[in-house]
C-alpha cells in the first residue's frame, strides 16, 4: 500500500521540520477542539495539543484500566500508546502498523513507564499475528479507511479481544446519501495526485452495526465528534501553503482540503468515535 502523505511526512520530520515535528511528529491525525472558536490554525502548538486531545477522547471512550493487554492497530507514531502510558500504570502495549519505518519513529516517541510493557509489531491490522484473547482493548485511530476490508479486521479484533474486551476506532462515517462517493475511484491519473492514498470511507452507521454484528461485536457507542475536529483543516492549508512538497501535490493539496472541510461542514462526512463490545 502506497501512502504519500506519509512518504512526506516522514521525509520532512526527517528534515527536521520544526512545524511537523510539533503538529504531526507524535499523531498522525486530526485535531479536536473542546472548543473549536478558540482553536489557532497558524500555530502548530495549538494543533499538537489538539491532537493529543483527539487521543484522549478515544482513550475516555476506551475506559482501560491498570493491568489490562492494549492493542494499537494502525498506531503511526505510537502517540496514543505514549498518552495512554502517561495515564495509566501496569499496562501491556502492542502497537502494530504495517509500515516499519513508522514503528522505528514509534519506539522513541512511546517508551513505557516503569511497570508497563510496549512492543511494537509490523504486520497487517486484517492478519493480526496475536493468540485469540490476548487482549482486553484495541484501538484503532483514524486508520480503518486504509485497511484492505473493514470485515476482515473486525473479525480478527473479535477473535484475539477476550470475551467482555471492545475495541475504539476513530473514523469518517458517511450519510447514507454520499456513502457511493465515500471510495476514491482507482484510476491511474488520480495516483499521482492523490496524497491520501487509498482510502474506503463508504462505511455508514448502518454498515458498521451490520459489519459489527457479523463479526460477533456490537456497537454500543457512535458519537459524531466533526464540530471539533473542524479546525484541522484551517491548520492544513495553513501548512500546504507553507509546504515544500512537490508543485503537483500543493496544487491538489489545497482543493482536497477544501473538498474534506467541506464534506465535515455539510454533515456528509461525519468524524466520529465508535465503541465496539464483545460480548
Ligand atoms: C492517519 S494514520 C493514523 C496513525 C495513528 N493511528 C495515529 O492516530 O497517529 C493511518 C495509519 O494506518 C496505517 N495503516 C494503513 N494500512 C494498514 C494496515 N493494513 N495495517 C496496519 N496499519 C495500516 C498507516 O501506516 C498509518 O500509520
Amino acid at each position: 500500500m502506497t501512502l504519500p502523505y506519509i512518504d512526506q511526512l516522514l521525509a520532512q520530520l526527517a528534515r527536521g521540520n520544526p512545524q511537523l515535528e510539533r503538529s504531526f511528529g507524535r499523531h498522525i491525525h486530526w485535531g479536536y477542539w473542546p472548543d473549536p472558536a478558540a482553536a489557532r490554525p497558524d500555530q502548530a502548538e495549538d494543533y499538537g495539543r489538539a491532537a493529543e486531545r483527539l487521543s484522549l477522547e478515544l482513550l475516555d471512550l476506551a475506559g482501560i484500566a491498570p493491568g489490562m493487554r492494549v492493542l494499537d492497530a494502525g498506531c503511526g507514531f505510537g502517540g496514543t500508546l505514549a498518552c495512554l502510558d502517561e495515564r495509566v500504570e501496569r499496562l501491556d502495549m502492542t502497537g502494530l502498523n504495517i509500515d516499519p519505518r513508522q514503528l522505528q519513529r514509534a519506539a522513541r516517541v512511546a517508551r513505557p513507564r516503569p511497570g508497563s510493557t510496549l512492543r511494537f509489531v509490523a504486520a497487517d491490522a486484517c492478519t493480526l499475528p496475536f493468540a485469540d484473547a490476548s487482549f482486553d482493548r484495541v484501538l484503532a485511530v483514524e486508520c480503518i479507511f486504509h485497511f484492505p476490508s473493514r470485515a476482515a479486521f473486525l473479525a480478527e479484533v473479535r477473535r484475539v479481544l477476550r470475551p467482555g474486551g471492545a475495541l475504539v476506532i476513530s473514523d469518517f462515517v458517511p450519510s447514507p446519501f454520499f456513502a457511493p462517493f465515500g471510495r476514491l475511484p482507482k484510476l491511474r491519473a488520480l495516483r499521482r495526485i492523490n496524497v491520501l492514498g487509498e482510502c474506503d470511507t463508504s462505511c455508514t452507521a448502518a454498515g458498521y452495526r451490520a459489519l459489527a454484528a457479523r463479526a460477533g461485536l456490537r456497537v454500543t457507542t457512535l458519537r459524531d465528534i466533526t464540530r471539533h475536529t473542524l479546525p484541522t483543516y484551517a491548520f492544513l492549508k495553513h501548512l500546504a501553503q507553507q509546504s515544500g512538497g512537490s508543485r503537483l501535490v500543493r496544487g491538489f493539496s489545497a482543493p482536497l482540503i477544501g473538498l474534506l472541510d467541506f464534506y465535515g461542514r455539510s454533515g456528509l462526512l461525519k468524524y466520529s468515535l465508535l465503541r465496539f463490545d464483545r460480548g
